[in-house]
C-alpha cells in the first residue's frame, strides 16, 4: 500500500483562473506525476474534507457510488479516499491496453496519470432504483470536473474521454462484472504549456456590460 503525501491546499490559481484556464489538452511529454501531483489531484476528486467523511465532491444521499482506479507506468492502483492511498492491483502498465479499448486514442497512453472512474451498478440501482444511473453520470461528472479544475490549477493538462468500449476496458481493468468504468480521465504534462492565462482579456469581448 502507498501512502499519498498530503495534498497541497495553497495552490496560487484562483478558482476563476482554474475555470478560465481549464481546456481539454490531449498533448502530454512522457513525464510521470509526482506522487505530490497525484496526491493532490485525486484529493481534488474524492478528498475527504471534514470529520464526518464527507467528499470534495457531491454525492447523492452521500452514499459515493464511484471508486477511482489510476494507471501509471507503475501499473494499475485503486485509490482509498479514506487513508489516501493507492494499492497497486496489477504491476503492469494498462495505458497502452486502455488506449486500444477507447477507439485507439493515443494521447490516453501518453498522460503520466489515467484516472478511471467507475461504479456497482447492480449495488447503485438496487440503492436508488430507476434513478441510479443518473445519479451515477451526474456524480461522475461531479469528479471530473474536480480534476480538470485542478490539473488546470496545478499546471497540469487534462482531457475527459467517454469514447471507450465499457466490456473491453473492463476487462483490461480486470474487474468484476457489476464495477461499470465510466469515465477515463488522463492527466499529464503539457507538451505545450500554456501562459496562465489574463482573466479580463477575451471575456470583454463576451461580457461587455456589468453583470
Ligand atoms: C462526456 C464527455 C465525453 C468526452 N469524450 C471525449 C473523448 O472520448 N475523447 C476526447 O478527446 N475528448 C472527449 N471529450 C472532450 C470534448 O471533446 C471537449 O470537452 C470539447 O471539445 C470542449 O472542449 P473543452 O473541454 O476544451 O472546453 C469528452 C467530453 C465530455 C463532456
Amino acid at each position: 500500500m502507498l501512502h499519498l503525501p498530503k495534498p497541497a491546499l495553497d495552490g496560487t490559481m484562483s478558482l476563476e483562473e482554474s475555470l478560465r484556464y481549464r481546456r481539454s489538452v490531449r498533448d502530454f511529454t512522457p513525464e510521470p506525476l509526482s506522487p505530490q501531483e497525484i496526491s493532490s489531484i485525486l484529493w481534488a476528486a474524492q478528498g475527504v474534507t471534514d470529520d464526518a467523511n464527507y467528499r470534495t465532491a457531491p454525492s447523492a444521499g452521500a452514499r459515493y457510488p464511484i471508486k477511482l482506479h489510476v494507471a501509471t507506468q507503475d501499473g494499475l492502483f485503486a485509490y482509498a479516499n479514506h487513508n489516501h492511498t493507492l494499492t497497486r492491483l496489477n504491476p503492469v502498465d494498462v495505458r497502452p491496453m486502455i488506449v486500444e479499448t477507447a477507439l485507439g486514442q493515443k494521447f490516453i497512453g501518453d498522460a503520466g496519470l489515467v484516472v478511471i472512474l467507475s461504479a456497482n451498478l447492480a449495488e447503485s440501482i438496487q440503492l436508488h432504483g430507476e434513478k441510479a444511473m443518473r445519479y451515477i453520470y451526474l456524480e461522475a461528472g461531479h469528479i471530473a470536473q474536480n480534476i480538470h479544475l485542478e490539473a488546470a490549477s496545478l499546471g497540469l493538462a487534462s482531457s475527459p474521454v467517454a469514447a471507450f468500449d465499457e466490456a473491453s476496458l473492463q476487462a483490461v481493468l480486470g474487474f468484476p462484472e457489476a464495477w461499470v468504468p465510466i469515465y477515463v480521465i488522463p492527466v499529464g504534462h503539457p507538451t505545450h504549456p500554456r501562459p496562465k492565462p489574463a482573466l479580463s482579456r477575451q471575456l470583454d469581448v463576451c461580457y461587455q456590460s456589468p453583470l
